[in-house]
């Protein structure tokens, strides 16, 4: 498949089969992901990838923190769909930013535009991997809904730093219409 068509044809897949994702498989997106480029060549992704047995727990540890997070007041979204993807696609891999520690922390600026390049460069990763995935016939959701559960997920999944994203993986089980987009008019000004 060429680049342009897995752009093209890439959608946020929300059903998975049952099939499983071998771990070579994931390797290699996670390879793809690494080839991503990164300001100052710094590669501040980690990624931590879930599978088989753990899903369960995951799901439990997420619905938790989203408990926690509504007895704050706040609203869900959409994070009661999105924790049963995860529960149910066959990997999640959670990718977080080996720069900046996670929580509670004042940032300096420095941190600031430094985390904002660093979440550039892990958005790219990202990406990349969502296409190889797509060049490789598996579905993905990009799921930032994971932010419900924050401190939750970060403590189970022993990690201590920024939480970017999940990704949810599998076979597809659905082939999604393209979603609208705003045409290039809409979003550029030419000088
Ligand atoms: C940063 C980011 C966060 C997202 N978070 C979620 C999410 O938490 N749950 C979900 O169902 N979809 C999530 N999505 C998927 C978007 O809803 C989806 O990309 C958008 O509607 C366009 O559809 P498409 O991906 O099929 O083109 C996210 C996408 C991005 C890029």
């Amino acid at each position: 498949m060429q680049t342009l068509e897995a752009i093209a044809q890439r959608r946020s897949i929300r059903k998975f089969t049952d099939a499983p994702v071998a771990d070579e498989t994931i390797r290699e997106l996670l390879h793809a992901a690494t080839l991503a480029p990164s300001g100052k060549n710094r590669q501040p992704w980690r990624f931590v990838v879930v599978r088989g047995e753990k899903r369960a727990e995951m799901a439990q540890v997420m619905r938790a923190g989203m408990e926690a997070t509504k007895a704050h007041g706040q609203d869900l979204g959409s994070s009661p769909w999105s924790v049963q993807i995860m529960e149910y696609a066959p990997v999640t891999i959670f990718v977080f930013n080996d720069a900046l520690e996670s929580v509670d922390e004042p940032y300096s600026i420095y941190d600031l535009v430094g985390n904002s390049v660093d979440v550039q460069s892990i958005g790219a990763a990202i990406q990349n991997l969502l296409l190889a995935a797509t060049d490789m016939g598996l579905g993905t959701l990009w799921i930032c809904d994971v932010f419900y559960a924050y401190v939750e997920l970060c403590a189970w999944l022993g990690e201590p730093h920024q939480l970017i994203a999940a990704v949810a993986i599998g076979h597809p089980a659905e082939e999604p219409k393209a979603r609208p987009r705003k045409t290039v008019e809409e979003v550029t000004r030419w000088l």
